[in-house]
């Protein structure tokens, strides 16, 4: 088997990539460990920047997501000392896009299929050969068969649990995290949103997310102890907890209801340099995680699929390899400033452990800062709808 560029991991980063790449004529192979119905079995956030939203667009998918989405012109942050609006139409005439992410790599797939596109699911034992040649290959196991794939490049998009960042050799990687001293706690329920638009919540008794995936499907979070599992909250200890973390009239209109899924996630910072060797390109989750606080998981993957596109374009049309020689640096460098963000979201919105009386002071104090002084406005809206590529 042979294509121009093999794809490892059919999540939003590789289903993204093989569809822009696919417009422009260049063959893609998909290799997926998961059943289709496995990867969109899962539930994750759905806030997206107008940088995504134009690439599904441009790779030709973006037709229900315009039918079915939901424009944000602004979000809601509350803490102990009020709740205040940030109204990016405002401050900076920008909004994001509200969309499941699920809906998303389900249009992603549709758009595959029709396009009569090869992916491989529950391929097993992925392996990466000669990334350092210009004939790379993947070797794999498919209905217990031995495979090879050959190919001008490889696309790790295969997250953060897959065979990509480990290709590159480990003493030249340097990975950077930070792991925080806490989980979200996330349920969906078939119930009304609580609000119009997101409510991050500062509180004395820890961190709460209002969300949504439409208005009869809300997505709510709490923040809870490592140690905690999904078994330890009752639906009733859940809705508790997060009528104690939000604004009280929040909590009075709250609609509650029985959980349809309920999970726990950890949070975690997580960065590996460099995103590319010889001719394997890492994008997504394979090269970075962020905790979900900023909603930058899937945009972030977003930009490195567009840096990689780009350069893949200039390669094949006009064989200029400065794109993919550049790709590590180009991507890093947004890659870090959404890294930046998202670290700076989960230490403003959560209540540490071993946060000192000085600390809480300074978290307190950014916090009325963020709600009177329109500088900080515009710079948090500027990072929350999503830096340019
Ligand atoms: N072989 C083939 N596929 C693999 C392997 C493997 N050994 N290991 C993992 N995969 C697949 C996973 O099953 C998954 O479907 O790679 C895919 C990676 O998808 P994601 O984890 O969703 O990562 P990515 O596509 O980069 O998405 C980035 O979107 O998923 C959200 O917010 C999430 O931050 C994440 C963002
Ligand atoms: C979600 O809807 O799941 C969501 C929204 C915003 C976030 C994180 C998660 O910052």
């Amino acid at each position: 088997m042979r294509t121009q560029v093999a794809i490892i991991g059919g999540g939003p980063s590789g289903l993204l990539l093989g569809q822009l790449l696919h417009k422009a004529g260049i063959d893609t192979v998909i290799l997926e460990r998961q059943s289709r119905a496995h990867v969109l079995g899962r539930i994750r956030a759905g806030v997206l920047e107008a940088g995504l939203v134009g690439l599904m667009n441009e790779a030709g998918v973006g037709a229900r997501l315009q039918r079915e989405s939901f424009l944000h012109h602004g979000t809601n942050i509350a803490y102990p000392g009020g709740v205040f609006h940030l109204d990016f139409k405002e401050l900076i005439d920008q909004h994001v896009t509200v969309y499941g992410q699920t809906e998303l790599t389900r249009d992603l797939y549709e758009a595959r299929d029709r396009s009569e596109l090869l992916t491989l699911h529950e391929c097993d034992g992925v392996t990466l050969c000669d990334i350092e040649t210009k004939n790379p290959f993947v070797e794999f196991v498919q209905d217990g068969k031995s495979k090879r794939l050959d190919c001008d490049i490889i696309a790790g998009c295969d997250g953060f649990h897959g065979p990509s960042r480990q290709a590159i050799p480990k003493a030249k990687r340097r990975e950077f995290e930070k792991v925080y001293p806490f989980g979200w706690l996330g349920i969906l329920s078939e119930t009304p949103p609580v609000d119009d638009e997101l409510i991050y919540a500062n509180s004395d008794k820890g961190f709460a997310l209002c969300s949504m995936r439409n208005p009869a499907l809300s997505r709510y979070y709490v923040q809870c102890d490592l140690s905690d599992s999904p078994d330890d909250w009752s639906d009733d200890r859940f809705w508790d907890a997060l009528k104690q973390r939000i604004p009280k009239a929040a909590a009075e209109r709250l609609v509650t209801g029985p959980s349809i899924e309920k999970s726990i996630a950890p949070l975690r910072s997580f960065v590996c340099e460099p995103m590319q060797w010889g001719r394997l390109f890492l994008c997504g989750d394979a090269a970075h995680i962020v905790p979900p606080t900023g909603a930058k998981g899937l945009n972030t993957a977003a930009s490195d699929v567009h840096y990689l596109w780009q350069a893949l374009l200039a390669f094949y049309e006009e064989h200029d390899e400065t794109g993919l020689n550049t790709y590590s640096d180009t991507a890093l460098r947004r890659v870090w400033k959404t890294q930046r963000f998202s670290w700076y979201m989960t230490r403003l919105l959560h209540h540490f452990p071993d946060l000192s009386e000085f600390d809480l002071k300074v978290q307190r104090a950014e916090l009325a800062h963020l709600a009177e002084n329109r500088a900080a406005q515009v710079a948090l809206a500027q990072n929350y709808v999503g830096l340019p590529y």
